[in-house]
């Protein structure tokens, strides 16, 4: 069973569909890429699957619970987290402190205090770092913990709220164009990490305009065009549809 799967998904402002009838899977260990011309309806699938904004039809469920209605945080807490275009990092935090404010939410929803007495508190707190400087271990982040997120590159930052999602225990990571400003070698760094995420298990979707990454990360590709899903598959695929070929042609 795929771990988001969207069932004829409508978003309409004021009389414009901005999503038409979506139908679309995404499974655990996979990068989804969605791509699309300006205004395609791109951050509004990302908006309607986070609970940002209402739909009009349709059913979204994600690990087999319908969540259409429920509220952003609760979507948040069941292992969603969505990334946005400009910033999302605490910059006047350092790395490690961002990192914590992720698995502090994690804690927060567990009465840790009244289970276990002001002792076992300190002690979940204690395993809390310790998880998070092993997360900054894994996403080559180390060096920089103790560097305040303003001062850090857009690399390091999307990374950084990336790690935070992670200590959030993210299962799901909705990257909106992760790779905006910044340098080759971070987008390949970037990749690389993503691929390694998959490999554990997460389950990706990204929006992004640089084709060669798109290509080189995606496990499938859906095309949306005028808010409606004109081709999903391969990168080989999707990169030699008709239809996919007459949107961006059709565009420029
Ligand atoms: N909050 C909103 N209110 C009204 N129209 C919106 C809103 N958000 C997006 N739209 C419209 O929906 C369509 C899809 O937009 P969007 O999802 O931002 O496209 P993309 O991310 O693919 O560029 C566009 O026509 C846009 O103007
Ligand atoms: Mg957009």
């Amino acid at each position: 069973m795929a771990l988001l799967s969207l069932k004829n998904v409508r978003v309409a402002f004021s009389g414009l569909t901005a999503l038409d009838s979506i139908s679309l899977d995404a499974e655990a260990g996979q990068v989804l890429a969605v791509i699309g011309p300006n205004g395609a309806g791109k951050s509004t699938l990302f908006n309607a699957i986070a609970g940002y904004v209402p739909l009009a039809g349709g059913s979204i469920q994600f690990d087999g619970r319908d969540i259409q209605g429920l509220p952003i945080h609760a979507i948040s807490a069941l292992g969603m987290r969505r990334s946005f275009q400009n910033g999302g990092v605490f910059g006047a935090m350092t790395t490690l402190e961002n990192v914590l404010t992720g698995l502090s939410q994690r804690i927060a929803s567990k009465p840790m205090g009244l289970l276990f007495g002001l002792a076992g508190a300190r002690r979940a707190e204690a395993e809390a770092r310790e998880h998070a400087v092993e997360l900054l271990h894994m996403m080559g982040l180390a060096a920089i913990a103790h560097r305040p997120a303003r001062e850090l590159s857009a690399g390091q930052q999307r990374l950084v709220e990336i790690t935070r999602a992670l200590a959030a225990r993210a299962r799901l990571l909705l990257l909106d164009e992760p790779a905006v400003g910044l340098t080759s070698a971070e987008r390949e760094h970037l990749m690389a990490i993503l691929r390694r995420l998959c490999s554990e298990g997460i389950a990706i979707v990204l929006v992004e305009h640089a084709v060669d990454m798109v290509m080189a990360v995606s496990d499938r590709i859906a095309v949306l065009n005028y808010g409606k899903l004109i081709a999903t598959g391969s990168p080989q695929e999707v990169r030699t549809h008709p239809a996919v070929l007459e949107a961006y042609l059709g565009q420029s």
